[in-house]
């Protein structure tokens, strides 16, 4: 993996490979192995779309058509999705050098506008999707029935609507300003949403340290699979529902009145 970045990206911009870089191929090729493992489920029926969201540089997307489609000789395309121009013409070269069998296109555009998505995604996949974009990628999962996201959020942002109700719920349950407290509670709360949410759309999800801490504090992957099953659905609706509540002002009882 190390090789691949390399050839594709560093040496191409005239660097040498950095300890960072080696961090990112190992979280390259966690996430590949899940790609891989994903679509050993899907129908050889079927072509495979996958899409790589909020894809920066893209290695995800190039690297899955060149290791996991076209080794596999999978049928499919990829589609990579970036707000940064620059990025999205670091994707656009690589992609040139990289020779893949399988059809790669990089996208610009933002993960939340339903025109950046393709109408038959199979699988997303997310490395490190900041903030809101995280959240966007869920429900644009959701919109287009993509049958497996697999997803790692990165920072969460005070500026996220999410954090802002989990920062009302914690004044409310009397949580510590202190931050290394407040921001515990803060990210359990949207980890939960996350979660409920992909639940209550069909989606059996798992929730997994992909690579270990030392490699990123941001390590936990979002594996979703829809299943739709409707008992499941409904039971995390109603948690959904019990989550929201913690987030709602208290309403005293009619008889405390
Ligand atoms: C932390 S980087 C991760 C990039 C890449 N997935 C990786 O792991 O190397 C997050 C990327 O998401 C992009 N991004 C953030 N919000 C986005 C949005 N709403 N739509 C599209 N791209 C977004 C940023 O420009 C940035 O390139």
């Amino acid at each position: 993996m190390e090789q691949w970045l390399e050839r594709l990206y560093i040496a191409a911009e005239g660097a040498r490979l950095r300890n960072e870089d080696r961090r990112k191929a190992r979280e390259v090729a966690a996430l590949l192995d899940e790609i891989g493992r994903g679509i050993s489920r899907f129908s050889r029926r079927s072509p495979i779309v996958l899409v790589d969201a909020a894809a920066g540089k893209s290695y995800v997307g190039l690297l899955a058509a060149k290791l996991v489609l076209d080794v596999s000789e999978r049928r499919g395309r990829v589609i990579t999705i970036e707000r940064n121009p620059a990025f999205v013409s670091a994707s656009r070269l690589a992609a040139e050098r990289l020779e893949s069998l399988t059809p790669i296109e990089c996208r610009g555009g933002d993960v939340a506008e339903a025109a950046a998505w393709p109408e038959d995604a199979s699988i997303v996949a997310a490395l490190h999707a900041c903030g809101a974009a995280a959240d966007s990628i869920i429900g644009r999962t959701i919109a287009v029935h993509a049958r497996m996201l697999l997803l790692v959020p990165c920072c969460t942002s005070a500026a996220m609507t999410a954090a802002a109700r989990a920062e009302k719920a914690a004044e409310r349950a009397g949580i510590p300003r202190h931050a290394p407290v407040r921001r515990r509670f803060i990210q359990a709360m949207v980890d939960a949403e996350r979660t409920w949410r992909l639940e209550a759309a069909g989606y059996e999800t798992e929730v997994v340290e992909f690579v270990p801490p030392t490699v990123t504090p941001h390590n936990l992957l979002w594996r979703a699979r829809f299943v739709g099953e409707p008992r499941r659905m409904k039971a995390a609706e109603e948690a959904l529902g019990r989550l929201a509540e913690g987030f709602s002002p208290c309403v005293p009882p009619a008889d405390a009145l």
